[in-house]
């Protein structure tokens, strides 16, 4: 019985950094998975967290299961970031998993369960790891126009005329903020005509929100998803708190249903129970627990906040510098649009093979759809990579 399988294929995200590691090139830089790394090439444990560890670690008495649906104290708090005051979260209810690609893949489950036929619509181009999550939960996936490979930014009108054919046995994913991975963000306008399409067409909004903090700030960032949500008839939405956070191998992430009233909410909630049950029972409670210490104590909360901004305000400035030193360098303005998109990404417009001959010959490790994580690098790599990027 087991003889039959092929390898499979590598991940195209996780590979990288295994090559990466491999490499003997003084002068490589992994610019493949979407980690945050300060000056050092370090990705810190955040400050905030090793203050609620320290807490944890004195107040926590038990190690006993906690239950199918995670920590609910958490799961309210998690909504609480998201939506803020936004009137949809009386009938939202959630579900910590782990990771939002755990949360991704809860809630494709239940979309198949209702609706064995729904389609979902991803953006071309879209997370690499969107497409697999849906189709292995059975799920029919099409593709709408979203990034315009000339400008590098959102062909809003393309996506607009192309998701009119979505109704109500359509699912429309949609990147809440810092667009994985492509760095281009849908404008506030774009939110607020894909609200009134959902409203009119009866599509079900499906929101992946895995960066918010990192775009323009962490409410900023909810600004145009926490418009659509206060106007549509039910929406699901995934958070993770891998970058936010930091916690990365914590597997921290919630989904969060709002159908048209709390006990539908609550009636789905129990399906994703019971989804969780026959795969990995319950999700790993440290890292849900150190975010709710955070989120419920005024002082860490605001350090915590700072810490983001720093990050972002750091990935920002390394996003600007890239912009300038590649204009600098070529005397043209090509790659301007770096300086314009949002979030630890940007995609560059090349070839997959110029992304291979990036990796090959200069060791510079990015996703082959050309995308960088511009959280990885350190200042002293702007110059190499620029060089890189413009020899090809
Ligand atoms: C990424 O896009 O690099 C991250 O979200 C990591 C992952 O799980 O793919």
């Amino acid at each position: 019985i087991l003889e039959n399988l092929k390898e499979a294929p590598k991940d195209p995200i996780l590979s990288l950094s295994a090559a990466c590691k491999l490499d003997s090139n003084p002068n490589k830089v992994d610019l493949g998975i979407g980690v945050y790394r300060d000056e050092q090439g370090i990705t810190p444990v955040m400050e905030a967290i090793k203050l609620a560890e320290a807490r944890l670690l004195e107040a926590q008495t038990t190690k006993a299961y906690v239950g199918l649906a995670g920590n609910e104290a958490f799961n309210q708090s998690m909504i609480e970031l998201m939506l803020g005051d936004n009137s949809s979260k009386s009938r939202a209810v959630g579900v910590q998993t782990p990771g939002a690609s755990g949360a991704l893949r809860m809630l494709a489950d239940v979309i198949k369960a209702s609706a064995p036929d729904a389609t979902v619509w991803l953006s071309d181009l879209s997370y690499a790891n969107h497409a697999p999550i849906m189709q292995t939960a059975g799920l029919t996936v099409r593709y709408f126009p979203y990034f315009d490979r000339n400008t590098k930014l959102v062909q809003t009108d393309a996506m607009m005329a192309s998701l009119k054919e979505a109704g109500p046995n359509d699912v429309v994913l949609l990147h809440g903020c810092c667009h994985n991975p492509t760095g281009a963000d849908l404008s506030f306008d774009g939110w607020q005509t894909i609200t009134e399409m959902a409203v009119q067409q009866g599509f079900l909004p499906f929101i992946d929100m895995a960066y918010q903090g990192f775009g323009d700030g962490m409410e900023a960032d909810a600004k145009g998803f926490r418009y659509l949500a206060e106007r549509v008839e039910s929406y699901v939405l995934t958070g993770s708190c891998s970058k936010n956070f930091g916690l990365y191998r914590e597997r921290t992430g919630i989904a969060v249903i709002a159908a048209k009233t709390l006990a539908q909410s609550n009636r789905i909630k129990t399906r994703i129970l019971e989804a969780a049950r026959s795969s990995y029972t319950m999700p790993p409670d440290h890292g849900a627990e150190l975010v709710n210490i955070i989120l419920n104590d005024e002082t860490l909360k605001v350090n915590w906040l700072n810490e983001v901004e720093q990050m972002r305000l750091r990935v920002d400035h390394l996003r600007n510098r890239l912009a300038t030193v590649l204009r600098e360098k070529s005397g043209h303005s090509h790659y301007d649009f770096i300086a314009q998109h949002k979030g630890m990404f940007s995609v560059l417009g090349i070839s997959p093979l110029e992304a291979q001959t990036l990796s090959e010959k200069y060791s510079i490790y990015l996703v082959g759809s050309g995308r960088i994580n511009i959280a990885g690098m350190q200042e002293n790599h702007i110059d190499y990579i620029a060089e890189s990027l413009l020899s090809l």
